[in-house]
């Protein structure tokens, strides 16, 4: 290997993988390993999908992905876990939570389409958002959701004119802004005063939205709510949040007199992508939110509340492998080599949009070539497209190859865009060395749809 530094990250200078072939079992899907050389997935080789199914595939491990469903529900044993439905969306994947009891977060008339499309049962849904519109609001409450998040005095007014106007009586929760520093990106953190969402507890504007909903009957509040960002690792800021909630909780019965039996945490729950990230245990932060919890009320004198979580990524993200075809592989020498995939941007926005990391490998064979430094890029018109913007792959990669890049199950295919009009890829669900598309590719058709 020729020894390259120039340009490397100081920070974080990626990973020197001892043996370029390993798949780290916390990073890839529950069923990953390899046979034959090549990647397998739900007990399918990639070469086969690659030529089934066509190339970029996002390939969900529905093994994976659906245990990791029941370990939230052992060990939220006694509360609700409810799936964030922005990670990662479809007809099947409401259809897998719904027959692994989870409830479902949406945040929109569509998210909620999609659930009610295939009889999931609205009781066991949460509406969210920021800026909700009447006629969300509306189809949320016809609908008959479990409950619905308030997130500004206005939407207070608005359920009020909903509830009258058809006759029911919604189940409503507070997102409450707890002023918590959330040690992720910025973009992604939203617990401290100055952000959209919420209403903030420092400055009494969640004290003043309990006023507002109790002095409404026909809007039954029935607890709070906060969610304090997402991809953290750090578990003491789920931890203040928990503690500042359950505090929120004994105020409203000092005031109100009025016991509110349900909090809900959000999610965030961290994933690692690359070597060295951490990895939560679920059954840890759940006994420690639990305590939190318990130990604030009881003091109070107050029963515990019904706690409910809200993980997405911590769902769908680790089940989830894009699958691109490698084309361009060009050495920019004595700095690195770009390896060109067939996708990039329009399919994985993160690494741009949020400098997030993954991990990527040769998966069509194994290769015993020295690391090449590298940069993974997409095939669209911008020099910010890539998809693993510092790692090394095997010195012999060449067009054709199959490269895997892991950790893609969670917000990728929610984000993907048509940046140069380029169709989403096709999502295939695998398990027990079956393989079948839950969402088609996009052909030049569907991307002529809808225009004069
Ligand atoms: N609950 C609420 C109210 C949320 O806003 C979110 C995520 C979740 C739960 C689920 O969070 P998770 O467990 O997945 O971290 N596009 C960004 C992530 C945005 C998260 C938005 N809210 C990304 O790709 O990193």
């Amino acid at each position: 290997m020729v020894a390259v530094t120039a340009g490397l990250p100081e920070e974080r200078p990626p990973h020197v993988p001892a043996d370029l072939n390993a798949l780290e079992p916390a990073i890839w899907p529950r069923t990953s390993g390899r046979a034959d050389g090549a990647v397998t997935i739900g007990g399918i080789d990639v070469r086969d999908l690659a030529k089934e199914f066509g190339t970029p595939l996002y390939v969900i491990d529905e093994e994976d992905f659906r245990s990791r469903c029941r370990e939230y529900r052992s060990a939220f044993h006694d509360g609700e876990v409810h799936y964030a439905a922005k990670a990662f969306l479809c007809r099947e994947v409401a259809r897998w939570i719904d027959q692994e009891g989870l409830g479902l977060d949406v945040c929109s008339a569509g998210e909620l389409a999609v659930a009610l499309s295939v009889g999931f049962p609205p009781e066991r849904i949460t509406m969210h958002g920021n800026n909700k519109s009447l006629a969300e609001l509306e189809k949320a409450v016809t609908a008959g959701v479990g409950h619905i998040v308030v997130d500004s005095y206005e939407e207070i007014a608005r359920l009020g004119f909903l509830a009258d106007k058809h006759g029911v009586r919604p189940k409503v929760m507070i997102r409450v802004t707890v002023g918590v520093e959330a040690h992720t990106h910025e973009f992604i953190a939203t617990a401290h005063d100055d952000q959209k969402f919420g209403l903030s507890l420092s400055s009494g504007a969640a004290a003043e939205a309990v006023r507002r909903i109790l002095a409404l009957p026909q809007l039954e509040l029935v607890g709070l709510h906060s969610h304090i960002g997402s991809q953290i690792t750090d578990t003491g800021g789920f931890e203040v949040a928990a503690r500042r909630l359950a505090r929120l909780l004994v105020e409203v019965k000092e005031e109100h007199d009025v016991v509110l039996p349900e909090l809900d945490l959000g999610g965030g729950y961290g994933i690692p992508y690359v070597v060295g990230d951490e990895s939560l245990d679920v059954k840890v932060i759940a006994d420690g939110l639990r305590e939190i919890v318990t130990k604030v009320c009881e003091s109070a004198g107050l029963p515990v509340p019904r706690l409910t979580v809200e993980p997405g990524r911590s769902i769908a993200g680790v089940s989830g492998v894009t699958l691109y075809e490698a084309g361009t592989v060009k050495d920019v020498e004595g700095l690195r080599t770009y390896v060109s995939v067939d996708g990039g941007m329009s399919d994985n926005i993160r690494t741009a949009l949020y400098g997030a990391d993954y991990t990527a490998v040769l998966a069509s064979r194994v290769s015993q070539a020295a690391p090449m430094l590298s940069r993974l890029v997409g095939k669209h018109c911008e020099s910010g497209d890539m998809v693993v913007r510092d790692l090394y792959l095997p010195g012999d990669l060449a067009p054709g190859d199959l490269i895997a890049v892991a950790g893609t199950g969670a917000y990728c295919r929610s984000l993907a865009n048509n940046y140069n009009y380029l169709p989403k890829p096709a999502v295939v669900a695998v398990s027990n060395g079956q393989a079948r598309v839950i969402i088609r590719r996009e052909t030049e058709d569907d991307l002529l749809r809808g225009q004069l």
